[in-house]
């Protein structure tokens, strides 16, 4: 779904800087002798990486800031030259946000809410007509200002900068989104069924990682210090079933 998301955060994001549509005006790939637009993509995870290729792909000019030196020098080795790989500080994250035409919020930092790194203050010092996209809204969202929209109502403007907040990207496009997620769940589906729960969970790391609660037990520390609730690790938790 991240991978939609960030596909589609562009694509839709591209729509609303036309002018028609309350932006500032520019086209993504600009034109002969036109310079394209600045996309600065903040978290460079799925999200982020795809919201890339899609920026890249229509001639945009692409810069990245991540808080992970490692994900940052992936990228780099990946896409070398074409985009600007930028360690996330505040500092940072205020110059390039000033000079976005569109700006991505990707961030995610596992089990706990997005942090706030664009502030409405800063949003008010944004180019007018700019365009942020905050695709990590379904966990709060990265800039002060974000609330969550719907496909039907996806914008909102503050400052003269349009907010595209939808938090359910991939829902306008079950389709794709169902096909995709076919293809990632289905192993797992066919694991469950032939094993059951309990021996697919013992043999499969993977399926171990994702699982939340078994039997009563919560094993994601996240979500148990969140809520104060009493933690198990998955192992602990599936072991003392079949104890
Ligand atoms: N709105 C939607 O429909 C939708 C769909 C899918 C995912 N999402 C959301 O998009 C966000 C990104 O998801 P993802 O799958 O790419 O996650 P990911 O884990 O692949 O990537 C997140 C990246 O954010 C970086 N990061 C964390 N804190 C940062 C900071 N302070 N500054 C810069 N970078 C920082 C991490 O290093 C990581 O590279 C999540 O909040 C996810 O829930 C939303």
């Amino acid at each position: 779904m991240s991978e939609i998301a960030g596909r589609l955060s562009v694509q839709e994001a591209a729509a609303h800087l036309g002018k028609h549509n309350g932006g500032m005006g520019v086209l993504l790939g600009g034109a002969t002798g036109v310079p394209g637009a600045h996309v600065v993509i903040i978290g460079g995870g799925v999200v982020g990486e795809n919201a890339c290729k899609i920026a890249l792909g229509l001639g945009a000019k692409v810069a990245i800031l991540d808080r992970s030196e490692t994900r940052l020098q992936q990228l780099t080795d990946k896409y070398s030259d074409r985009i600007n790989c930028v360690i996330s500080t505040a500092a940072s994250l205020k110059k390039y946000a000033l000079d976005a035409d569109l700006l991505v919020g990707a961030v995610l930092v596992p089990g706990e809410a997005a942090a706030k790194l664009i502030s409405a203050e800063l949003v008010k010092k944004m180019k007018p007509g700019s365009v942020i996209a905050d695709v990590a809204i379904d966990q709060g969202g990265c800039c002060e200002n974000s609330r969550a929209t719907t496909h039907k109502d996806p914008t909102f403007i503050v400052d003269g900068v349009i907010h595209y907040c939808v938090a359910n990207i991939p829902g306008a496009v079950p389709k794709t989104a169902s096909e995709a997620l076919k293809n990632a769940t289905l192993p797992y589906i066919r694991e469950l069924a032939s094993k059951g729960v309990h021996n697919a969970l013992a043999e499969n790391k993977h399926l171990l990682n994702g699982l939340n609660i078994y039997k009563g037990m919560l094993t994601r520390p996240e979500v148990a210090a969140d809520l104060g609730l009493e933690f198990t690790e998955a192992e602990e938790a599936i072991k003392a079933i079949a104890g």
